[in-house]
């Protein structure tokens, strides 16, 4: 109960924290210039929640904070705000928590949640019990009289420079921190890219930014109609968005 309404307290305070603390001031603060760092450092408290084994049951709980913007399911929401998380790597996960606590991304919804949850055996089971949740079908994808040949050409570019480290159904890497992609939203996806080829999301890793660079809008909107189109098998739930946190079957 008390949770619930820390979360509703935090959501009301949220400008004034973004404010007084926003991301762009954290790594100044953390005496981390952007040129400095190296991706996927492993130290500190990155490595410390890594080598914590993950308690789903756990998870379950301390994810509840997190639900109220990513919802309890997981699949956030299709307008490209709220990323989906269900699925993700737990890899993924504590890197991306890590990072956006340096301020390393522009997220200052995020940040004083990212800020309040340190402890790395919290990071572990909330990440374990994230990646146990199945990924909805058929939400938020590019909807456009064009679809099907946005698609397609996104398809073209994804096979020739994203495969090899994204794989084919969008499932990454999970040893090399390499994202799952499948089902995430199509405005999420395309907000990311842009964001990373301009430069503004500064923790992501330097050989994709690399082949990212020349890409022209248009393409990044048919690789990210392709890649919100992408399904992982195994890893999907039976139907829709699940109202209420589902967990998928191993
Ligand atoms: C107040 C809303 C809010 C809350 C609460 C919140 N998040 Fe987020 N989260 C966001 C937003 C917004 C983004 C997307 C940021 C961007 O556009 O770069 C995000 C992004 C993320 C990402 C990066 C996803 C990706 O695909 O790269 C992770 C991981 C994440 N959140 C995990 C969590 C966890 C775990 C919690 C609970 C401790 C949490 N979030 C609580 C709003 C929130
Ligand atoms: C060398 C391996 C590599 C290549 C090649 C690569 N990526 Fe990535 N990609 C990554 C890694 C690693 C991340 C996570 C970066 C971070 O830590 O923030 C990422 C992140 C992303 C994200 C953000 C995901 C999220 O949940 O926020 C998108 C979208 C993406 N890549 C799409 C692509 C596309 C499209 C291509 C091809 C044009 C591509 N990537 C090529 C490794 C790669």
């Amino acid at each position: 109960m008390h949770k619930i309404l820390t979360v509703a307290l935090s959501l009301a305070l949220l400008p004034a924290f973004a404010l007084a603390a926003g991301p762009r001031d954290a790594p100044k603060a953390a005496g981390i210039e952007s040129k400095d760092y190296q991706w996927a450092k492993m130290e500190g408290e990155l490595k410390e929640a890594l080598d914590k084994k993950g308690d789903v049951k756990r998870g379950k709980e301390t994810y509840e904070i997190c639900g109220a913007c990513h919802l309890p399911s997981g699949a956030g929401r299709p307008d490209g705000t709220f990323p989906q998380l269900a699925g993700q790597h737990t890899t993924v996960l504590i890197k991306q928590m890590a990072d956006i606590r340096m301020g390393l991304r522009d997220n200052p919804t995020m940040y004083p949640f990212a800020k309040e949850m340190t402890d790395p055996q919290d990071l572990a089971d909330t990440s374990a019990y994230i990646q146990s949740l199945c990924i909805p079908v058929n939400h938020g994808k590019y909807e456009g009289p064009d679809a099907a040949r946005q698609v397609a050409a996104g398809k073209e570019l994804y096979e020739k420079q994203c495969v090899e480290c994204h794989k084919a159904n969008g499932e990454g890497v999970k040893e090399k921190f390499y994202p799952v992609l499948a089902g995430q939203h199509y405005k999420y996806l395309l907000r990311q890219m842009t964001d990373i080829r301009d430069g503004h999301r500064r923790n992501a890793n330097p050989d994709m930014v690399k082949v990212i660079k020349p890409y022209t809008n248009e393409q990044l909107v048919a690789i990210s109609a392709y890649q919100a189109s992408l399904s992982m098998p195994g890893a999907m739930c039976k139907a829709g968005p699940a109202a209420k946190g589902g967990a998928k079957k191993k």
